[in-house]
């Protein structure tokens, strides 16, 4: 057996992560679907649990030696009920992806309608996106932003699924920076008597701290990742009525998974108890301060964002309207150490490879313990790289003052 460490078993591998950590730690992470994970999410990510198999679930396992996994499932379970108030919790989904597809799978035929909200308006692929399962195994009709205000029209949404009457609504996104009303949601699709499927991977944190309404009252089934605002790792989550429990259950294993990654699942349970603690609830409410103040200082330089601002994590910047495209922006802050991805916009003509847009979040920065003052100069020095994107000397000018940033505010400084 190989008993060295990384470094010495496999250089490039370590150098690599060695890598990643210095980039993590010295550029500004404005990607709204990351986030830093506390050093115990990291250690239980890195345990060996993952060297067990425990295919099945807590008491009905098809291995034997499954008495520790079985705590850490439980623990899992019960925390993540807690947390959202919900009556069941299937903690083994890998990601966001599959817990949608269990869902999906749990509860539709091929075939069936699906209604979700279309990519260009800020929904997910997993939502019915042609080149996903969900837009492969179902018939999809979408649902879209308004052109003017760039938020949902709940009543144009009631209309597409009285017309296509859809055997399940999904409500959430990937990219929508307002709140969203899962009690609308519902009385849609009662209406209708469809099934109600809310995605909150983006929000999770915020409803877990209490500062965006709770799908879980209103859904059937509410999936998500852990790893955005939730701050956990890697990986998905999904709550149900009891009712759905078996059904949910079956989806996930055997219907799409074998063994689940009990290292995972005890990283999930981890992040689950922080979130529980009242200083989750502070960061989440600057975190939602961070994106409101970071908006009105791109706003205030004559950046346009999408619908106007944001209720949320993250923020939709049109960077046509400084005569950019989401990929030169993109670009262009990566060069100066800002990472960020280009996104598309509502009604947007450019391609997703292109895209109008630039999407920002503040979850990870504001783990940092960034605060406002920094979101001040961090709208400044988005906006001078903005108005250069070519200019090499206003690149390295802005990568050294983030540089500075980050210094204040160390990342994983503990080994
Ligand atoms: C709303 C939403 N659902 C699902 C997912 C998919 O999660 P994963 O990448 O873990 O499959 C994402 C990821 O960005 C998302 O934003």
């Amino acid at each position: 057996m190989v008993h060295g460490p990384l470094a010495t078993v496999d250089p490039e591998i370590h150098q690599a992560i060695v890598a990643e950590r210095q980039r993590q730690n010295q550029g500004l992470e404005l990607i709204a679907s990351e986030n830093f994970v506390s050093r115990a999410v990291l250690e239980a990510t890195g345990s060996v649990l993952t060297n067990k198999y425990a295919e099945g679930y807590p008491g009905r396992r098809y291995y034997g030696g499954c008495e520790n996994v079985d705590t850490v499932e439980r623990l899992a379970r019960s925390r993540a009920r807690k947390l959202f108030g919900a009556e069941h919790a299937n903690v083994q989904p890998h990601s966001g992806s599959s817990a949608n597809m269990a869902v999906y799978f749990s509860a539709l035929q091929p075939g069936d309608k699906l209604m979700g909200m279309e990519l260009s308006s800020g929904g997910h692929l997993t939502h019915g996106h042609p080149l996903s399962y969900s837009g492969r195994d179902f018939e999809v009709v979408a649902y879209g932003v308004d052109r003017d205000s760039e938020r949902i029209d709940y009543d144009a949404v009631a209309r597409l699924a009285r017309q296509e009457r859809p055997k399940m609504i999904v409500a959430g996104a990937s990219a929508y920076s307002r709140e969203i009303d899962f009690e609308r949601f519902r009385a849609i699709a009662d209406e209708v008597e469809a099934l109600l499927m809310v995605d909150m991977a983006h929000i999770a944190g915020l409803v877990a701290a209490g500062i965006h309404p709770s799908p879980v009252p209103h859904a059937d089934y509410v999936t998500s990742t852990t790893h955005k605002t939730l701050r956990g790792p890697r990986s998905g989550l999904i709550l149900c009525r009891k009712v759905h429990r078996a059904a949910v259950n079956r989806a996930v294993f055997p219907g799409l998974q074998g063994g689940p990654l009990m290292h995972v699942i005890a990283a999930k349970a981890v992040a689950f108890k922080e979130a529980l603690s009242p200083s989750f609830v502070e960061y989440q409410k600057q975190l939602v301060a961070n994106a409101r103040r970071l908006a009105n200082g791109l706003a205030d330089r004559g950046l346009r964002i999408v619908s106007g601002g944001t209720d949320n994590h993250l923020l939709l910047v049109d960077v046509t309207s400084i005569g950019l495209t989401g990929k030169v922006a993109e670009e262009a802050l990566e060069a100066a150490g800002i990472t960020a991805n280009k996104n598309t916009i509502p009604y947007d003509e450019n391609p997703p490879m292109i895209a109008s847009g630039v999407r920002l979040g503040t979850a990870a920065l504001t783990t940092r313990e960034m605060g406002e003052a920094q979101m001040d100069s961090i709208g400044e020095m988005i906006f001078e790289v903005l108005k250069a994107p070519e200019s090499e000397s206003v690149q390295r000018a802005i990568r050294g003052r983030v540089e500075e940033l980050c210094a204040e505010f160390p990342l994983y400084d503990w080994q």
